[in-house]
């Protein structure tokens, strides 16, 4: 970088947990596009992971637009495969155990080596990276990775302002500000009293109340898309919308990607197929279906005779779970209509004209990917904030259509439910007026990240605070 290197170093500490990588990683390419040198920093397992995927991940620093991203890792202190990585009631104290000393000698390291760290940045489940900055004196601030709504359902049930269900009272409403009324299975469900994994509410209840310690709270969601509650959720805290992150409006040419996995090629065959005639599927980096399930949104597959591109992603090795196979023949009767793949290059397929719906498990960033690409989702939430984020886009955006609500975890959705839900989704008056619907986000979207509209205005505040703190 030598004579270069840019004044503003901007140190972000990421979640190991694909969901978390990718929109931290769009933030720092996005930082690093406006000049500043932007260090991103992960667990080691995590990193390696990275590395193998090819992506252009480099401890040199990279240059990207008018600046640079480099690339730092820290060891959690667990063997790569360790099944406890995936146990998160013990990884997230352990992680803190273990990471709270080694950010902290990563950065006084940066400030001996001749670039002082000017603003540390963290996301969900390591709200101890604010304490750290605190220590040390630097400005903190944090990446909501997930929407706004979803951060005020967090916020209010760590204030008690409304009531929550209890065990007392397990199917109450809630009624939160400037939204709708959420029924207890649209509330994240790591909230609710039944709910399995309440040890990631908890995880999660922890950077509220750490609230305080940001200056910042950026979020990858945008103005224009939840005005009221970004409006709400500003009289408590610094709220700045940044995103949607994945639409940079200038994209700067750079090969730095954060998946974990090699995509495979299906652009080709997409290619090859008629405009709005597709069905991608894909649940994400974490959910993994049941056999059952599978085999369910196969054959509705098969009877309703849409093409589909399918991601059926192999489970991580520290889960030990079984890979999902599909019924016997079927891909044989299906043939060129139907394509398999493990991974794929989401944010192409979502903007590729062939792909007329995506049947989605609802996490943040598909919901965010698919709107802002004017593709209509089919909702299939597990657990977490994707209930919420299916009755959002659902109720609220006007994009989507229901093949199950609340949590799904629990219920078998039939073939039958599968093949009707993806033929409204395809054909006809629905599939037009949502198609309609999500084109109208896509706008939105672009309008809100062009340079010096409200996304980008939102940034440029961001760094303009940092130079003030640290002049
Ligand atoms: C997790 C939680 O499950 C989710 O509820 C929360 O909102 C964010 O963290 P995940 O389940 O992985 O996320 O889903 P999602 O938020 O949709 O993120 C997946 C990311 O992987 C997306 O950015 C998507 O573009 C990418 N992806 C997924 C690919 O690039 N290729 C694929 O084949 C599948």
């Amino acid at each position: 970088m030598g004579s270069e290197t840019p004044s503003t170093h901007i140190f972000l500490v990421c979640f190991p947990a694909q969901g978390h990588i990718n929109p931290m990683l769009r933030l720092g390419k996005r930082l690093a596009a406006k000049g500043m040198l932007v260090t991103f920093s992960t667990t080691e397992n995590y990193g390696k992971e990275m590395r193998k995927a090819n992506n252009g991940i480099s401890e040199e620093a990279t240059p990207v637009g008018a600046g640079f991203i480099r690339f730092e890792f820290f060891p959690d202190g667990l063997p790569e495969d360790d099944p406890k990585q995936t146990d998160l009631e013990y990884y997230v104290p352990k992680l803190e155990l273990v990471g709270k000393e080694l950010v902290t000698q990563m950065i006084k390291r940066h400030a001996t080596e001749g670039r002082p760290v000017s603003c540390v940045v963290n996301n969900p489940f390591i709200p101890w990276v604010c304490d750290v900055a605190v220590e040390l004196g630097i400005p903190q601030a944090t990446l909501w990775i997930q929407s706004c709504a979803v951060f005020s359902a967090y916020y209010h049930y760590n204030k008690k302002t409304v009531p929550f269900p209890t065990e007392a009272e397990p199917n109450i409403d809630v009624q939160l500000p400037c939204m709708p009324v959420l029924k207890h299975d649209e509330i994240p469900s790591f909230l609710h009293p039944s709910d399995p994994f309440q040890v990631l509410g908890r995880a999660i209840l922890g950077q509220f109340k750490k609230l305080s310690k940001s200056f910042y709270v950026l979020m990858d969601t945008f103005q224009e898309l939840e005005p009221e509650i970004i409006e709400h959720m500003s009289q408590v805290c610094i709220v700045k919308p940044v995103g949607p992150l994945f639409k940079n409006p200038k994209a700067p040419k750079t090969s730095v990607r954060g998946d974990l996995m090699k995509s495979d090629d299906c652009l080709d065959w997409l290619n090859s197929k008629p405009p709005a005639s597709v069905v991608y599927i894909s649940f994400g980096s974490i959910v993994h279906l049941k056999q059952e399930q599978v085999d369910e949104i196969a054959h509705g597959l098969l009877s309703s005779g849409v093409s589909f591109l399918w991601v059926l992603r192999p489970p991580a090795k520290a889960f030990g779970l079984e890979k999902h196979v599909l019924p016997q023949g079927l891909l044989e009767e299906v043939g060129d209509k139907g394509k398999l793949v493990q991974w794929s290059p989401q944010e192409q397929v979502l903007g590729h004209t062939s792909v007329a719906c995506f049947l989605t498990h609802c996490g943040w960033n598909s919901s965010v990917e698919a709107l802002t690409s004017g593709v209509p989702v089919v909702t299939f939430p597990q657990w977490g904030d994707q209930v919420t984020n299916a009755k959002f886009l659902l109720d609220v955006f006007g994009v989507g259509l229901r093949l199950s609500r609340g949590m799904a975890e629990n219920r078998l959705v039939m073939r039958a439910e599968v093949e009707k839900c993806l033929l409204e989704a395809t054909v006809g008056d629905k599939a037009v007026e949502l198609r309609r619907n999500a084109l109208k986000w896509k706008k939105a979207a672009e309008e809100a990240v062009a340079e010096g509209a409200s996304s980008d205005r939102s940034l440029e505040d961001f760094l303009d605070e940092i130079s003030k703190i640290t002049s």
